[in-house]
């Protein structure tokens, strides 16, 4: 994987986007570490109010080619090479169908993903020859490393990994990056030149200080700088945070095309009337409780994240997140608390209906898999009435998203559809080892606020991919495991 990144003196970083918000937070945070800096982005005047002595600066304007090559060109003479760049530059601004501006959306384009094009070239150039010494021996408490790591480390965003609304011009160009940011790991990590992806959720910068929508799970741009540090020092591509949003949002794309459009599309709709219709974002205990992860008392994230109550609804999403945190074999006696007697439920391995078949299901799992517990670590609900023209199957207005159910399926009324998803882990011990699986459920509600219809999507692939040798064999072999009796 990626060279960690753990001793910074002497270290030779280039911060293309430094002149503010994330940017600007790293560079100060590598200036006490050590790190010897070149500094771009337009505003000199803003990079030198940074005030961090020894710094070279180099303003450009990424729109402009010749400036972007004449800087790089410099960036990479000024200091007798550069170990690590961290390509941060970039601009956002909502764009959607109704105000699709090509000027605006190919400077958009140019700025966070094009620019990078124009001088990728001599950066791998500079790449593919041997490191040079940073010239700083000695001059340091410990003198600096004899290789310093050397690698590059591109800035997403959590909204490259799908599609999201009003991202039309900015959505491509994090999607771009990333799958750029592979491409350059998959060749450079054998050379020992790492290639970082880095993914932010909502950061506070003076690029989000525009947004007048709330902002899940925000944090400040030092915290942003000190999870970007934290994630360089360990060899792992990826970079994202803050977790409990990122986490949520990943799991939220593994969801089928039907299934992730249909719920986009409902928070998309203006509010109406009490349920609103507004997708909430992925919650999580950001009230003070411990962040959800394997380890956490079952029923703790639950009665943090129901603290808002559910507004006298007789069962509803938050009593369902309760439930299922404090499921055990005992508990399963009471399931019909929250499914309705003609439940459908769908996971890889099964399709039954009815609450005595879900029962079996559960039971079988705590069987297999005994002691484990369900954490959720993101809701998301929509509670609007299903309209013509809204989700469903063709031809189905308004009626329920589930058509990938093998028979039609009763579900609930169509016009009072509400759905609840839930991002979750659940978390057991097998081969002597706490393991953790994640998954995502859809969930449809009839009117008195029981499931009607629970589609499970587990991602098994991407917690067994790091964790186990051979791990075709073990898939099949936990498949066999989860499914046979
Ligand atoms: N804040 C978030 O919530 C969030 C979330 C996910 C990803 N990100 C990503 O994180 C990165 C940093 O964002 P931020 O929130 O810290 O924004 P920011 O405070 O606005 O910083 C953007 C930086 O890019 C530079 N820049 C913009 N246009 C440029 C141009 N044409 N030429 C040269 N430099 C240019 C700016 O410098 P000048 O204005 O001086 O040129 C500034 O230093 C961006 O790539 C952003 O997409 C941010």
């Amino acid at each position: 994987m990626n060279p960690p990144i753990t001793d910074w003196r002497g270290v030779r970083v280039w911060i293309v986007g430094a002149s503010s918000g994330i940017g600007a937070e790293l560079a100060k945070r590598l200036h006490r570490e050590g790190a010897r800096l070149v500094l771009s982005s337009r505003r000199r005047e803003a990079m030198e109010a940074l005030g961090l002595s020894g710094a070279v600066l180099l303003p450009c304007d990424l729109r402009d080619p010749e400036q972007l090559s004449r800087a790089c060109g410099e960036a990479l003479a000024v200091l007798e090479g550069i170990d690590v760049v961290v390509w941060m530059a970039g601009i956002y601004q909502p764009v959607t169908v109704d105000d699709y501006r090509p000027d605006l959306v190919l400077e958009i384009t140019q700025t966070n993903y094009v620019a990078l094009l124009h001088v990728l070239g001599d950066l791998l150039a500079h790449f593919r020859r041997p490191s040079t010494p940073a010239g700083t021996s000695g001059s340091l408490p410990g003198g600096v490393p004899p290789t310093p790591p050397r690698g590059l480390a591109l800035v997403s965003s959590v909204a490259g990994y799908r599609g999201l609304p009003k991202a039309l011009a900015y959505g491509p160009t994090k999607a771009a990056l990333t799958h750029l940011a592979e491409i350059l790991h998959l060749e450079l990590a054998p050379r020992s030149v790492g290639v970082w992806v880095i993914h932010p959720g909502f950061v506070q910068t003076p690029a989000t200080a525009v947004n007048d929508f709330h902002m899940p799970a925000l944090i400040s741009a030092e915290a942003a700088a000190h999870e970007i540090v934290r994630g360089l020092a360990r060899s792992a591509f990826e970079i994202h945070f803050p977790r409990r949003f990122t986490l949520a949002m990943k799991t939220l794309a593994l969801l089928p095309y039907r299934l992730y459009f249909a719920l986009m599309q409902r928070g998309m709709r203006p509010a109406r009337g009490t349920g609103g219709g507004i997708v909430a974002p992925p919650r999580s205990p950001e009230s003070g409780a411990a962040s959800p992860r394997c380890g956490t008392a079952p029923g703790e994230a639950a009665s943090a994240m129901s603290a808002g109550g559910n507004g006298g609804d007789p069962v509803g999403c938050d009593a369902i997140v309760q439930f299922f945190e404090r499921l055990t074999p005992a508990s399963l006696d009471q399931l019909d608390r929250i499914y309705r007697p003609d439940a459908r439920f769908k996971d890889p391995f099964h399709e039954v209906v009815g609450v005595a078949a879900i029962r079996n299901i559960l039971a079988h799992m705590f069987r297999k898999l005994p002691g484990g517990s369900f954490v959720v670590t993101g809701v998301v609900t929509s509670g609007c009435p299903a309209v013509p023209g809204g989700v469903g199957a063709p031809g189905q207005p308004g009626k329920a998203s589930h058509s990938d159910f093998a028979s039609p399926s009763p579900g609930p009324d169509p016009g009072s559809l509400r759905v609840c998803c839930l991002t979750w882990d659940y978390c057991v011990e097998f081969g002597g080892k706490p393991q953790r699986i994640r998954g995502c459920s859809w969930l449809e509600l009839s009117d008195d606020g029981r499931i009607a219809v629970h589609r499970d999507y587990w991602d098994l692939a991407e917690e067994l991919y790091e964790k186990i040798p051979g791990l075709a064999a073990m898939m099949r072999w936990l498949k066999r495991r989860a499914r046979d009796g």
